[in-house]
């Protein structure tokens, strides 16, 4: 697919589709839930669309209405045995907080997805869910999918995770639902806590303090209504792009500002970006605001520590906004970047330096100096998503024409991208 450099800003309004991380959660709950769930703004991305598939080949009938998903909840020992193997498709979120509600069941299953995430680290969550009692194994004894999980009766643990990761946690969490002890999780730093505030909505006895999440075993969820926020991950690219386009005001309505996902707002505000959140309310303890975004001339700021979780999947865009930044922005502590759909970093590097950015690749991050023009070149996305919607929208800065090979991966997380982004466009 062809891109070129925006003729003028991008002007308009718009929503952008349902949070994933929510999305996958909702269903995942309302599943194992007693009644029903009715999911609303739920996101028709690929990855939350295998997960809807992996739990009614379970026996979990769910309607899907398009903006409207309603799960009738099967209770906590009511999923049953699948045929065959379960597709997780390219989505790291199904595959690993699955494996927690699947080491619990009575039955055995096999998980498998696509090539990418066949290549994805799973050792992460088949450890802690091992030493809670589970029988995980990786079919490729590389530590990755296809997995096979066979019964086993869980106990609870406090896991102090080595990489603050939500997929993982969520895993261990969702396992203790079933354990016979209490089950903890601590973090290097707090990762996004959806799993935490919508398990306490559906009547877990779940508190969390700091970095540490703890929760009680349950007897049994109650389905529940759950609105689910405009994804920030998704309105992280016409944040980028307003900000990088002269001439552009855009307002993106409804997005989920929830303090784990908003590191993408702080490092533009660092960065000098005229960004306000107007309208800021709460639903389901799950916050969201009006983002108002304005083009700014952006300066380049050190992005590491405890910010990198809040915006792990932003820093794609983050990377290639600092090419539109004066002086160096550097990205450290960031070296999950590697194991995402792709290896981000590398990718990055490859398609920016195409494009005539100064960019190097670090043990755990990128080093960028900004304020070099960009040109356009031939980029690959790898299939993965992230990067595709990123290029796409860096093409609007680079002189010439932009092609980005596999663009249609956006079908992942946000199916509707490309219409949106050229709404805006025409203004
Ligand atoms: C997610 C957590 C993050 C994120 C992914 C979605 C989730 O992964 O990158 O896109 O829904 O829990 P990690 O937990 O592996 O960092």
């Amino acid at each position: 697919m062809e891109f070129t450099k925006a003729a003028k800003g991008l002007k308009g309004q718009l929503a952008v589709p349902g949070d994933k991380s929510i999305s996958h959660r909702a269903v995942m709950l309302g599943s194992i839930a007693s009644g029903n769930t009715e999911i609303h703004h739920f996101l028709q991305g690929a990855d939350c669309l295998s997960t809807i598939s992996c739990f009614r080949r379970m026996g979990v009938e769910i309607e899907n209405r398009g903006n409207m998903v309603f799960v009738h909840g099967k209770g906590m020992r009511g999923l049953s045995a699948p045929s065959g193997m379960l597709d997780c498709g390219n989505s790291g979120t199904t595959m690993r907080l699955m494996s927690g509600i699947l080491a619990a069941q009575p039955f055995p299953s096999t998980l498998t997805g696509d090539a990418s995430i066949q290549k994805r680290p799973m050792k992460r969550i088949m450890e802690p869910l091992t030493q809670m009692g589970a029988h995980i194994l990786s079919l490729r004894e590389n530590g990755c999918a296809p997995l096979r999980i066979k019964p086993g009766k869980l106990h609870g643990i406090h896991y102090h995770t080595p990489v603050a990761s939500a997929q993982v946690k969520s895993a261990i969490l969702l396992a203790g639902l079933y354990g016979d002890s209490p089950t903890k999780v601590t973090e290097p730093a707090l990762s996004r806590n959806h799993t935490e505030l919508m398990l306490r909505h559906f009547g877990a006895e779940i508190t969390s303090e700091g970095v540490t999440a703890a929760l009680m075993p349950a007897k049994e969820l109650y389905g529940i209504k759950v609105d689910v926020p405009g994804d920030i991950s998704s309105a992280a690219y016409f944040i980028a792009a307003a900000l990088m386009v002269p001439g552009s005001e855009v307002l993106i309505r409804n997005v989920g500002v929830n303090p784990t996902r908003d590191g993408m707002i702080r490092v533009c505000q660092a960065m000098g970006a005229d960004l306000t959140l107007e309208n800021v309310r709460s639903r389901e303890a799950e916050p969201m605001a009006d983002l108002l975004v304005r083009h700014s001339s952006l300066k380049g700021v050190e992005i590491g520590g405890e910010i990198i979780p809040a915006l792990i999947d932003e820093l794609p865009m983050i990377a290639a906004m600092a090419c539109a930044a004066q002086g160096t922005t550097v990205i450290k502590d960031a070296a999950e970047l590697k194991v995402k759909e792709s290896n981000r970093i590398r990718i990055m590097v490859e398609n920016l330096s195409a494009m005539g950015a100064d960019i190097r690749e670090t043990e755990d991050g990128m080093i960028i100096e900004g304020g070099h023009p960009l040109h356009g070149a031939s980029v690959d996305s790898h299939l993965d998503h992230r990067i595709a919607m990123t290029f796409a929208v860096t093409a609007l800065i680079a002189d010439g024409v932009t092609t980005i090979k596999d663009a249609d991966c956006v079908r992942i997380s946000y199916p509707g991208f490309y219409q949106d982004l050229s709404r805006l466009l025409e203004g």
